[in-house]
């Protein structure tokens, strides 16, 4: 797939203001500084189309982004980060609730990307979340980030650890993409994933 350009749509501060559901969608969810915009930076080729930050929370809204290609056009969507320790727990609540209804009511969405941070073991929230989505009947795949901080020992073991505490849940994994925004690593593999899934639409 060759992007021909992207174009940011909106903010929204809820689900229902959110852009019509017509277009086939993917929004990347994950902690904060897990490093969602960055990769969406990525994906599209633009150095600063989605806002990037050294300090998490940056992302408070939801971001919807238009991708024209040769095909048909379709959403890269930018959600809030979640788990952030100095959140207060009344905006935990509230981000709870929008995401669920976002995730829950967006009939367009292809599937969720769920960014899962290379150089951590598997954190309570993440794996809390998957069970969510799995409930709920939401297709995910993983994505892990920041692979380019690791060395080649960590890199031959983390997928292996993550996968043997995934196991504990689940009976097989969901399909899992390698990813950096530094060097651009995974990125094919991603276009590929949208262009076929796009077909699904
Ligand atoms: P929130 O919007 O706060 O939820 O964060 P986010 O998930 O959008 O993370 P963001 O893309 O803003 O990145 C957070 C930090 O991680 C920034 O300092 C990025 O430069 C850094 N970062 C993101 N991706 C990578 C990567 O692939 N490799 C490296 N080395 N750093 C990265
Ligand atoms: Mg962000």
């Amino acid at each position: 797939m060759e992007i021909h350009s992207v174009s940011f749509v909106k903010s929204s501060a809820h689900p229902r203001e959110c852009p019509p559901m017509d277009k086939p969608e993917y929004a990347f969810i994950g902690r904060s500084n897990v490093g969602k915009s960055s990769l969406i930076n990525m994906i599209v080729g633009r150095q600063s189309i989605a806002k990037i930050s050294s300090t998490p929370g940056k992302t408070q809204l939801i971001n919807h982004f238009e991708i024209n290609e040769e095909k048909e056009p379709w959403y890269l969507t930018d959600l809030p980060g979640f788990g952030y320790a100095k959140v207060s727990k009344k905006d935990r609540i509230k981000w709870e609730r929008t995401s669920r209804q976002f995730l829950e009511g967006r009939r367009n969405l292809m599937c969720i990307m769920m960014l899962v941070d290379s150089r951590q073991k598997p954190q309570k929230v993440d794996l809390e979340f998957m069970a969510y989505m799995g409930e709920e009947g939401l297709p995910f795949v993983i994505v892990f980030t920041k692979v380019d901080k690791l060395n080649k020992t960590e890199r031959a073991e983390f997928q292996s650890a993550y996968t043997a505490e995934m196991m504990k849940q689940w009976y097989k994994m969901p399909p899992v993409f390698v990813t950096s925004s530094e060097t651009k690593e995974g990125r094919e593999e991603l276009l590929n994933f949208f262009e076929q899934t796009n077909l699904l639409f």
